[in-house]
């Protein structure tokens, strides 16, 4: 399983946003439901072996975690409103610290950094944060297949949370020579990851 963590600094932790404004409405969703595209879509196809759990710190109530899982999702087209509609139910939830499912493939939780970093970390998964100036991913991705990937949004990433990431082992990796967008990591990363499998 390859799993993907991105931080939304400034996501909605409410589903009281709209459709029609998820930069403005919803703290930058716009960014997340990127990653979900790109984490997932193959021409008329879903990868079932990613997850990606989207880390929400906006208003109102910060620190919730929605966790999509690629062999069970459901009702997930390639758009950003599809993606922000399954998120919006989700939020619908009384979320607590135990998973509650949302819609086929979608679960959500009350949760920090420092909860998701622990479980990876107690599981034994590798850990690897997408940075700027890291390793090149193109000599490193033959051992990251099954990794957890760390990115950050338009904020990028905080000196704390960075701290907490580098702390707790993670392999600081790049994919470009430039500052790119989080959704276009992605992509970037999956397509170096899918050439290093036997198809
Ligand atoms: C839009 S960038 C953040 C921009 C910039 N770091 C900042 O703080 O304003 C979003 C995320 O994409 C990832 N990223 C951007 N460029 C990258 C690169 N060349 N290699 C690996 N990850 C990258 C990082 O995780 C970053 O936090």
């Amino acid at each position: 399983m390859r799993d993907f963590i991105i931080i939304g600094h400034k996501a909605s932790t409410s589903s009281d946003f709209s459709l029609n404004d998820l930069p403005g409405s919803a703290g930058r969703m716009d960014i997340l439901c990127r990653c979900i595209n790109s984490a997932f879509f193959l021409s008329h196809d879903i990868r079932n072996d990613v997850q990606v759990h989207l880390l929400l710190l906006g208003e109102p109530e910060p620190g919730k975690i929605i966790r999509f899982n690629g062999e069970n999702i459901k009702h997930l087209n390639p758009d950003e409103r599809s993606s922000a509609a399954l998120i919006k139910k989700a939020l619908e939830k009384d979320a607590g610290e135990s998973e509650i499912q949302s819609t086929p493939g979608v679960w959500i939780r009350q949760g920090s950094l420092e909860t998701l970093i622990n479980e990876f970390y107690n599981q034994g998964k590798t850990l690897a944060y997408l940075r700027e100036g890291g390793d090149d991913i193109r000599t490193t991705a033959g051992s990251l297949n099954d990794a957890v990937f760390f990115l950050g949004d338009h904020i990028g990433v905080t000196e704390k949370e960075e701290e907490m990431i580098i702390n707790a082992g993670a392999k600081l990796i790049s994919v470009s020579p430039y500052s790119i967008h989080a959704d276009h990591c992605i992509l970037i990363l999956n397509n170096e990851l899918d050439r290093t499998l036997e198809k």
